[in-house]
This record gives structure tokens, C-alpha cells and sequence, in this order.
């Protein structure tokens, strides 16, 4: 295996051929398929996509065992070892309606560990990149960690379901915040809160919904636990917030 600097170079330069070719097919029919309901999608370029991230993570690190999203990975049952998380087509939804808001993301932990992440806003062409170990870069330049702001200091990402049924709290969430905003990509929320755009995101998540905006967080000094502040576990889903430390203080106390 390469060492993590030269891998995450590695891994930056996959994920820009992998928005090119996202981008390639974007021109043509998209064949769209739902999963478990009409607001459960996938599309043959999330399946293209992954193929393609799980193919060049496999030349990359050979050893590795790979959970990725469609099913092109491995079964992962033990986060021991190197463990790569693939989410190819993040806001498959906003993809197939909008033709934008969408993001791909790969996460690495080793041995259960945070290591390297990635989220790339396709559309906007913004990478996020790195890890504790190797910093975190937006496009190859250093992000800055965000201010450490409170809940009521900034706008809070939140997701339509969790609002609208108001579970855990998400109403006096967001009333206590500047005010709520949905954008139907974990990927693209997770990376306005590294931006410092947001304070916090509260979503029902899946492991690759937030593998790879863990390990970027994280290293930026942000914290992502359960609701109730308990750790996050890689190999099961449940609502997630990642938030600056104040903010989630004070969603805690909520809770
Ligand atoms: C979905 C999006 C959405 C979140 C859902 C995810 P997908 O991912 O991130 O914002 O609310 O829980 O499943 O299915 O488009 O990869
Ligand atoms: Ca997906
Ligand atoms: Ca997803």
C-alpha cells in the first residue's frame, strides 16, 4: 500500500475522473430505478460510478475490504483492517430532478479509524479531501477549521423528514438556530458545515452517508456523534449530528 500523503493524491485524482466521467454521461438518458420507494432512487451512473470507485480503490489498496452503497463492494461485518465506505452518487434525487446538488463520497477508516475522506460537489466542482493525518483541502488548498459558533449563531441543516415529523427535536432545533436549510444531500450538507456555512446537521444516516464527512470533520475539529451524543457506529445507521462543539452542547441538552 501507498502511504496515506501519496494515497490521498491518489485518491483526489480518482475522484476527479470519476466527475468526469459523472459529468460525461450526464448528456445522456439516465435509466432510473426505485429502490424501496419513490423517493429512493438509482440511477445507472450511481452503479457506473461505483464500479469505477470500487475498481480503482481495489488497485489502490488491494487488501482492503470496501462497503459501498449499490452492492459492488464486499460484505463488511468488522471495521478492523482497512475499510473504504463509497457513497457513488450522493442526492440521487437532486441528480435525476435538478441535474445538480449532488455529491460522491469515499471514506477510509483503518482499524476503526477516521483516516481519509472525500466529498466532491460535482456541480460546483468543490473537492473536500484529506484527514487527520494529511490535513483537509478544499480544490488542494488548506480549509480553514470553521468558528466554533452556538446553535443560535447560524443556520442549521436539517432534513425533510426529521423536520416535518419534527423527530428528535428538529423544530426547537432550528427555531433556536438562524433558521433551517434542506438541500437533500447529506454530502453537500456535511460539507457546508466544514465551510463553516452551517453549524450543525441532524439527517437518518446511513454508513456511507457520512463515512467520508466523519473523517473530515473530525479533523477540522467539528463532532459527529448519535442524537444523544453517544459515538457514531460505521456499520449501522441512525440519526447523526455533526455540529461545531457548541452547538452540539446545546443540541444535547435538548435532547
Ligand atoms: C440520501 C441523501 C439525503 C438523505 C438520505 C440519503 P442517496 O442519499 O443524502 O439527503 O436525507 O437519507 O439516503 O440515497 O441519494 O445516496
Ligand atoms: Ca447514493
Ligand atoms: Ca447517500
Amino acid at each position: 500500500m501507498k502511504d496515506l500523503e501519496q494515497l490521498n493524491q491518489a485518491m483526489q485524482a480518482v475522484m476527479q475522473a470519476a466527475r468526469a466521467q459523472v459529468l460525461a454521461k450526464m448528456g445522456s438518458q439516465l435509466t432510473v430505478a426505485e429502490k424501496t420507494s419513490r423517493r429512493d432512487l438509482v440511477t445507472n451512473v450511481d452503479h457506473s460510478n461505483e464500479d469505477f470507485l470500487v475498481h480503482e480503490i481495489r488497485s489502490l489498496d488491494p487488501a482492503a475490504h470496501i462497503l459501498a452503497e449499490e452492492g459492488t463492494g464486499d460484505q463488511v461485518a468488522s471495521m478492523q483492517g482497512h475499510v473504504w465506505i463509497v457513497d457513488p452518487i450522493d442526492g440521487t434525487m437532486n441528480f435525476v430532478h435538478q441535474r445538480n446538488h449532488f455529491a460522491m463520497m469515499v471514506g477510509l477508516y483503518i482499524d476503526g479509524e477516521p483516516t481519509l475522506g472525500y466529498i466532491y460537489d460535482v456541480m460546483a466542482e468543490k473537492l473536500y479531501a484529506g484527514g487527520p493525518q494529511v490535513g483537509v483541502t478544499l480544490n488542494g488548498k488548506p480549509l480553514k477549521a470553521p468558528a466554533d459558533l452556538d446553535l443560535s449563531e447560524g443556520l442549521f441543516g436539517a432534513s425533510s423528514p426529521l423536520l416535518i415529523n419534527d423527530r428528535f427535536h428538529m423544530q426547537q432545533i432550528t427555531t433556536i438556530s438562524l433558521g433551517p436549510r434542506i438541500m437533500g444531500s447529506a454530502g453537500i450538507q456535511i460539507s457546508q458545515v466544514l465551510a463553516g456555512e452551517l453549524v450543525g446537521y441532524l439527517s437518518y444516516l446511513r454508513p456511507w452517508d457520512f463515512a467520508a464527512g466523519r473523517v473530515l470533520a473530525e479533523s477540522l475539529g467539528l463532532v459527529v456523534s448519535q442524537v444523544d451524543g453517544r459515538p457514531v457506529d460505521m456499520l449501522s445507521s441512525g440519526a447523526v449530528l455533526i455540529a461545531t462543539k457548541r452547538a452540539q452542547s446545546t443540541i444535547l441538552a435538548i435532547s
